[in-house]
């Protein structure tokens, strides 16, 4: 799911900056990053609070807070 939707602008399962900035050991909080996946920003990145479920939203934060690099 982070592959397709989200890997086009935050590369390599965002673990590096390419359109997007790296999210892997992001510092900041889980409700920053999960404001910032349900609004996107205006003119950066879409917003996706329509287009996932509270689940899904949930489900890639613990994504990236997996991610180890
Ligand atoms: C069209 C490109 C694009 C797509 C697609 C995209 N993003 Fe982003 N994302 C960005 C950009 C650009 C920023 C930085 C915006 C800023 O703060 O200036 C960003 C910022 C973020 C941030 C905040 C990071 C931080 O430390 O401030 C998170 C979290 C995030 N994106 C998650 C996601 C997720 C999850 C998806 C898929 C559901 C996604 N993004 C899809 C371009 C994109």
């Amino acid at each position: 799911m982070f592959a397709t939707t989200c890997g086009f602008c935050h590369q390599e399962g965002g673990r590096h900056a390419g359109r997007g900035p790296k999210l892997s050991k992001s510092e900041r909080s889980d409700e920053y990053l999960v404001e910032r996946i349900k609004k996107g920003k205006v003119g950066a990145m879409p917003a996706y609070g329509s287009v996932f479920s509270d689940g899904q939203i949930i489900a890639i934060l613990a994504y990236i807070r997996g991610l180890d690099d």
